[in-house]
C-alpha cells in the first residue's frame, strides 16, 4: 500500500507531499453523475457496492494518494431518531428538530454495527479493493448539533445559539449524547479497518473563540483522546482560521485550514503540533492551469517548515469544477514537490 499520506500525518519524511481533496467522490465527476443518475443520494449512501464504487473513482481519475469513504456526516443521526431527507433544492433536511429537552431525552444512543451496517460493509469492500489507505469520518458534535437544532442548513444559527446561551445545561445535554454517538461511529469505522480518521466541523467558524473554547472544542477534545494513537486524526474546522490556537487544542494529529490564512502564518503559529492539510481555495480549480501551478506552488512552499503536510484544498470541491483542472492540480503537487 502506497503509505504516504499516513507517513505526512504522523509527520515522518515522505518522498513528496500527498495529496486528496475534500468531496473528491462527487459531482464534478461524469462517473459519479452516472452511477447517482440511477439512485437518490441517501441509497448510494446505503448500498455498500455503489459507495465503494464512487469511493474509489477519484483514486482511479485523479491519482490522489488516500480515499476517503463515500457517505455523509449526517448518517448516524438517522438512527438517534430524526428523520432525514435529502431535497435538491435545500440540501439536508431533518424533521422534528430538537428544540427542548422532551427532544434531546428521546434520542436514542447508537450502536454502529447494528444501526448502519452498510458503512463497514463498505469498508470491507474497499480495504479489498485499494491500493491507498481509506480515511473514515464523522461530523464533529458543535456541526452536527446545528443541524440537529436548526433542522437542516442555516444562515444565522439562531435557535443553536438560544440553546447555547440560554439553556446552557440542556445543550450540554444534547452534546453529551452526540459525543457518544460519534466515539462509537468512529470506532466502528476503525474497528472496520479505515486508517485514519477526519472530524468535520464545518460550522465551528459561526463560533467566537470563546464560545467555541466553552460548546464545541470539549467535546472534540473527548473523541480525539479517545482514538489518538490508533489511527491519524485530522480535525477540520472550516473558517476557523481566526481560532487556530483552540483548534490545535483539540489535540489532533493534522489541522485542516481553509483558504483564509497564508500557510506559512499556519506553520508559524502550530510549530511542531500538529501537521498541516489544506488551504487551496477551491474555486482556483475554476483558473487556468498556470494559475493553479502557481497557487500549489504558494502553498507547497509556505508548508515547508510544517511538522507534516497533506495537500488539498480548503473546503469541498464544487460540483462545476472541470475534471482536467482537478487533475492538473494533483498532478502538480506530485511533481512539485518531489525530492
Ligand atoms: O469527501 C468525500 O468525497 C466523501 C463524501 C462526503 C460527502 N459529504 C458526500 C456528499 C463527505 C466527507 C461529506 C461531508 C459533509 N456532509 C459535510 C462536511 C464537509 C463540508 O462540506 O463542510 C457536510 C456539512 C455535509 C452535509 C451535506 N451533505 C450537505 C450540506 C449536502 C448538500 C449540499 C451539497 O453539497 O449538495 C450534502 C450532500 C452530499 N454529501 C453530496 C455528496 C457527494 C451531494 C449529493 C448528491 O449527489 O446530490
Amino acid at each position: 500500500m502506497n503509505d504516504t499520506f499516513l507517513k505526512a500525518c504522523r509527520g515522518e519524511k515522505t518522498g513528496y507531499t500527498p495529496v486528496w481533496l475534500m468531496r473528491q467522490a462527487g459531482r464534478y465527476l461524469p462517473e459519479y453523475q452516472k452511477v447517482r443518475s440511477k439512485v437518490d443520494f441517501l441509497t448510494l449512501c446505503k448500498t455498500p457496492e455503489l459507495a465503494a464504487e464512487v469511493t474509489i473513482q477519484p483514486v482511479d481519475i485523479l491519482k490522489v494518494d488516500v480515499a476517503i469513504l463515500f457517505s455523509d456526516i449526517l448518517i448516524p443521526i438517522e438512527p438517534m431518531g430524526l428523520k432525514l431527507e435529502f431535497s435538491e433544492a435545500k440540501g439536508p433536511v431533518l424533521h422534528d428538530p430538537v428544540r427542548d429537552a422532551k427532544a434531546v431525552a428521546r434520542l436514542r444512543d447508537i450502536d454502529s454495527g447494528a444501526d448502519v451496517p452498510f458503512v463497514a460493509d463498505a469498508i470491507k469492500i474497499l480495504l479489498g479493493a485499494l491500493d491507498v489507505p481509506l480515511i473514515g469520518f464523522s461530523g464533529a458534535p458543535f456541526t452536527l448539533a446545528t443541524y440537529m437544532i436548526e433542522g437542516g442548513s442555516s444562515k444565522n444559527f439562531i435557535n443553536t445559539k438560544k440553546m447555547m446561551y440560554r439553556a446552557p445545561e440542556l445543550f450540554a445535554s444534547l452534546m453529551k449524547k452526540i459525543t457518544a454517538a460519534v466515539i462509537n461511529y468512529l470506532q466502528s469505522q476503525i474497528n472496520a479497518g479505515v486508517h485514519a480518521v477526519q472530524v468535520f466541523d464545518s460550522w465551528a467558524g459561526i463560533l467566537s473563540p470563546v464560545d467555541f473554547e466553552r460548546f464545541a472544542l470539549p467535546y472534540v477534545q473527548q473523541i480525539i483522546s479517545t482514538f489518538k494513537g490508533k489511527v491519524p486524526v485530522i480535525y477540520f474546522a472550516f473558517n476557523g482560521s481566526a481560532m487556530l490556537r483552540s483548534i490545535q487544542d483539540s489535540g489532533a494529529d493534522v489541522l485542516g485550514l481553509d483558504w483564509r490564512i497564508d500557510m506559512r502564518d499556519a506553520v508559524v503559529k502550530l510549530g511542531d503540533n500538529a501537521a498541516v492539510q489544506g488551504n487551496l481555495d477551491p474555486c482556483v480549480l475554476f483558473g487556468t492551469k498556470e494559475l493553479i501551478k502557481d497557487r500549489v506552488s504558494g502553498i507547497l512552499n509556505g508548508a515547508r517548515g510544517a511538522k507534516g503536510h497533506v495537500f488539498n484544498l480548503g473546503h469541498g470541491i464544487l460540483p462545476e469544477t472541470p475534471v482536467d483542472n482537478a487533475v492538473a492540480m494533483v498532478d502538480a503537487v506530485h511533481e512539485m514537490s518531489s525530492r
